[in-house]
């Protein structure tokens, strides 16, 4: 058996995604998920990607009795990596206490437990969105953060210093945050891939929902931005490529003992994109056409954002690899095979 790796929110997108990658190179994988915003069959589906199937624990986190009485049973955890979290950014402005509540105290549970049962790495999932709209593009770590568009933001610009503060003070603990640009794709099997519950807020699920003739139409939010083509611009970033970029994080942080204790790391692919261009692309890789309109802004989007990746390809040795002509193939066969599509 591998080294055991705590993975939570490993039903979820990114997190499942990062099981299989975890199993490829020989971890030992155990998941706690609430299966709040996932199913269990996910881990069938794990196992018939790895052949492994990874042990799975169901509670949430917030659940301190049932968190110490996992760490109890599962001794041999050497790394953790924390997914599970609430991430709608509308929800989180209707709902900010339960934002608050459950992202900010499951990652203060596992910290004490880090501490208590010697679990001594962490791998943190952050976000783009610490850093709003930046004044200097791209952005490279050390832009500085500006404040929080939305309560789930929020929640990871605080993660970020509760884990910088935790760490100072902690000389056990090694904790790595990912920034995490905008995910999107599914894995090559398509037996794994992001299932939004109800209408999709984010635009990849809503354009392969459009696709497969579930939305009749997708809207654009804003064609009057200083951009190229008018429509924001993101850094898309491929799932496996993003989950390939944790397993170097917890490689690092097992084996590589010179490493400051807390980095941080953007996860990107160093290009934006426009939405424009996203559907386009979609349309070329996939010969379907996406039946789309242009509507007004979405209130809260920021205007362009893409990473500078330097940092992340030298000092954590990771590159994104696929393209995004490849990545939306993959989203559109996800989407084929779930809605059972020809
Ligand atoms: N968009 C559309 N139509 C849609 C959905 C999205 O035009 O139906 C556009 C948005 O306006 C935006 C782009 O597509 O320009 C990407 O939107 P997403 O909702 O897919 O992603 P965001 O960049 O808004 O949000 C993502 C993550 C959040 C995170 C945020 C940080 O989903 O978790 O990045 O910037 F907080």
């Amino acid at each position: 058996m591998g080294r055991q790796v705590l993975v939570t929110g490993g039903t979820g997108y990114i997190g499942s995604h990062t099981v299989v990658e975890l199993q490829a190179v020989g971890f030992d994988v155990v998941i706690i998920d609430d299966l709040s915003n996932s199913s269990a069959d996910v881990v069938d589906k794990i196992e018939k990607i790895s052949g492994i199937r990874p042990a799975f624990e169901v509670f949430n986190l917030l659940d301190s009795v049932k968190l110490e009485a996992f760490f109890e049973k599962y001794s041999k955890i050497e790394a953790i990596i924390h997914f599970a979290a609430f991430k709608a950014v509308g929800e989180s402005v209707a709902k900010p206490l339960a934002y608050y509540r459950n992202n900010l105290v499951s990652l203060m549970n596992i910290l004490d437990c880090m501490s208590k049962y010697k679990v001594p790495n962490l791998v943190f999932s952050s976000s783009c969105t610490v850093y709003g709209q930046p004044d200097q593009l791209p952005v490279t770590e050390n832009t500085p953060k500006k404040d929080a568009e939305s309560p789930y933001g929020n929640t990871k610009a605080i993660s970020e210093e509760v884990l910088r503060d935790v760490v100072k003070v902690t000389p056990d603990i090694k904790v790595i945050a990912l920034r995490y640009f905008n995910p999107i794709g599914a894995h090559p099997s398509a037996l794994i891939g992001e299932l939004p519950s109800g209408i999709p807020n984010n635009l990849v699920p809503f354009i392969t929902q459009t696709a497969a003739g579930i939305r009749k139409q997708l809207s654009i939010f804003g064609d009057d931005y200083n951009t190229p083509d008018g429509s924001c611009v993101r850094d898309y970033i491929n799932v496996v490529d993003l989950a390939k970029a944790h397993v170097v994080a917890i490689n690092r942080l097992l084996n590589n003992s010179n490493a400051d204790r807390y980095e941080f790391f953007n996860v990107g692919t160093g290009t934006g994109a426009s939405v424009l261009e996203v559907v386009k692309t979609f349309e070329e890789a996939t010969g379907v056409k996406v039946n789309y309109k242009i509507v007004a802004r979405r209130p809260g989007d920021i205007e362009k954002i893409y990473a500078d990746t330097t940092i992340a390809n030298t000092v954590l040795g990771w590159k994104a690899e696929t393209s995004l002509h490849d990545t939306l193939l993959s989203a559109w066969n996800w989407e084929k095979k779930i809605r059972n599509i020809e």
